[in-house]
């Protein structure tokens, strides 16, 4: 979604700008611009489509800078254009602004204060400008005018605005939405994710909600609401820059499930003491445990991963959990019990989805736990505790090894509260977590075959099903949602058994079925189900596993912990997905629509 990022220095800020917008194109978006400030004044350089067709417009133009913002846009208020797209100005141009978020009461200060002013855009965003500039020509200093336009904003929204009669200042504001302040020698950044700006600084400044930011060439001042200036100590982001290069693969995604048989080592690693037991916060366990039930809330690939956690959690830990789609729950909260946990599952750690559910939980003053793969994330930030992926930087959008890290956390943390509730370990799990890793190294080798496969059931459908029983149907979800974002194959996974009741009318001849086939007790049920398509003409793919497998099914995954099998069937599938976007000559990492970081509900 929208990415922000800022420099004020000595350097070549274009090119700063351009590099950093660059990182960001991972998160979505659909226009993106850049402002620069000298002595001379403000130049926007803005433009519909790629960072490549801005960096053309800009590269073409002799002005420059040492200070600048630049901009991302995914479209909300208004179609992806020129006139849309930002740095927004305001009517005599001297301020210049950035925004991510929405801002909810953007009509209502429109009517009251700037009714006889001319908008150029259809954007919520252009507003803050105007009225900074209203409150300017009224007197007040660019400062003040800021702080009192920020007090007045509703909804979400993270700010950077350049005053062009002052080639020294970004001001910066955020709420809901993220922002970060880069600190380094004699400059400093702003950025929506420390990726963006990793290059020129490791070393950040976490922002909170209301606080505006002065940020000069050689000084970072944070204020609160009532003027009141905020120590904050900077941290180092742990992230290595290389982790977020493409490497040898020809796609981020590629990459990014080949990665996943190291990220699971890795997670077995930080979740294991010296002596090879299983470890945790004792503070995480004990808040777990304590809760007579569990309501875990994410959107999207987070929640396919929730739905699988719950079976660990219940079977294991004997918790009753429910899973819940953030965007639902938010404004239709059922009734919970006397003493619940809310698990936030978020790869991203900013979905603004999921962070509406914490704000009204933490409100109810119920305890909360993020599993995240970015440290320092709102989601992070605001629960009160946090267990970490571990992953590395997913930079596609479609995410895979997130997925197999958050189901790979959710069973160590069934686990420990299992023991924690006195009950015996049902597996060995450290075991069979390393069983899991080589199943995944086996599948990923298997690429070859698995392209085979995709060229003969998806290569040429405009649709597809998934289907599987039990945990399978977990699965199915999660296939059918990869195949869908990238290859834009309208696909759905169903329960094998619920397709006869509405949906196997859609079945026609050559519609392809992928079947997941990887539980016991529902082998004889879920073939029976590939056998109702097939009998109406779909081109059934079998994907089961060793010591289930029957003869003429298409793909056997190796064999794992029957609640285990969701880590590694999914490789298979989002590897089908991989080669029928790929197939397809669509741009696998960033497909169309879609943002990485979904940071507007
Ligand atoms: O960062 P999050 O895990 O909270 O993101 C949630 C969803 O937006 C995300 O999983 C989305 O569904 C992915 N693009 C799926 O591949």
């Amino acid at each position: 979604m929208c990415g922000i990022v800022g420099y004020i220095g000595h350097d070549n800020a274009k090119e700063l700008l351009l590099k950093g917008l660059e990182k960001l194109e991972y998160r979505g978006y659909d226009s993106a611009g850049i402002a620069l400030t000298n002595d001379e004044g403000t130049e926007v350089f803005k433009e519909k489509g790629r960072i490549a067709d801005l960096r053309k417009v800009a590269d073409d133009n002799d002005f420059d800078g040492t200070l600048g913002i630049g901009h991302t846009r995914w479209a909300t208020h208004g179609v992806p254009n020129h006139e849309n797209s930002h740095p927004h100005q305001s009517a005599s141009k001297r301020y210049t602004l950035v925004h991510n978020g929405v801002i909810e009461n953007y009509e209502e200060l429109r009517a009251e204060y700037l009714s006889d002013v001319n908008f150029l855009s259809e954007t919520d965003t252009e507003i803050v400008v105007q009225l900074i500039e209203h409150f300017a020509n009224e007197g007040l200093d660019t400062e003040t005018a800021f702080t009192k336009v920020v007090s007045m904003l509703e909804g979400s929204y993270a700010l950077g605005l350049l005053d062009d009669q002052d080639n020294d200042t970004i001001y910066v504001a955020k709420n809901k939405s993220p922002l970060l302040i880069g600190v380094g020698d004699d400059f400093n950044v702003i950025a929506s994710d420390a990726l963006a700006m990793l290059p020129v600084t490791n070393e950040y400044k976490e922002i909170h909600d209301h606080e505006i930011v002065i940020v000069k060439r050689d000084s970072v001042v944070i204020k609160d609401q009532d003027g009141n200036v905020q120590d904050r100590e900077t941290y180092t982001a742990e992230i290595d820059a290389a982790d977020a290069e493409k490497g040898v693969y020809d796609h981020y995604m590629l990459k990014e499930i080949h990665e996943q048989p190291a990220v699971m080592r890795r997670i077995i690693q930080e979740y294991q003491d010296c002596e090879g037991n299983l470890k945790m916060d004792k503070d995480i366990v004990d808040d777990v445990a304590a809760a007579d039930r569990i309501y875990i809330i994410a959107a999207g690939t987070s929640y396919h991963a929730g739905l699988v956690g719950k079976e660990f959690i219940e079977k294991w830990a004997g918790v009753p959990t429910e899973v819940h789609v953030a965007s639902e729950f938010v404004y239709n909260m059922p009734l919970l019990s006397e003493n619940p946990l809310f698990i936030y599952i978020s790869q991203s750690g900013e979905t603004a989805d999921s962070r509406a559910v914490l704000v009204e939980t933490k409100k109810l003053g119920h305890k909360s736990l993020t599993i995240t793969n970015v440290p320092g994330s709102t989601l992070s930030r605001e629960a009160d505790h946090t267990l970490l992926l571990h992953a590395g930087p997913e930079i596609a959008v479609a995410s895979t090894k997130a997925y197999t890290a958050q189901i790979a956390v959710l069973s160590i943390l069934s686990q420990i509260v299992a023991l924690e509730h006195g009950r015996e370990a049902e597996v060995d799990l450290l075991r069979e977590l390393a069983k899991v890793t080589t199943a995944i190294e086996a599948i990923v080798d298997d690429a070859e075959k698995l392209e085979d496969i995709t060229k003969e059931f998806m290569d040429d459908t405009r649709n597809a099903f998934f289907i599987g029983r039990t945990i399978d149907y977990n699965v199915s979800l999660e296939g059918a949602l990869k195949l869908k974002e990238i290859s834009y194959i309208q696909a759905e996974g169903f329960a094998g058994g619920e397709l006869k009741h509405g949906t196997i009318a859609l079945i026609e001849e050559g519609t392809p079925v992928v079947a997941l086939a990887t539980q016991e007790n529902v082998n004889n049920s879920i073939r029976g189900n590939v056998k109702e398509v097939a009998a109406r003409g779909a081109n059934t793919c079998v994907i089961s596993m060793e010591g289930l497998e029957k003869e003429g099914d298409t793909y056997v995954i190796p064999q794992v912990h029957e609640l285990l099998t969701p880590l590694v069937s999914v490789v298979a599938t989002q590897l089908i997905a991989y080669y029928a976007a790929l197939h397809r000559d669509l741009d696998v990492d960033k497909p169309r629509n879609l943002a990485k970081s979904v940071t507007v509900e």
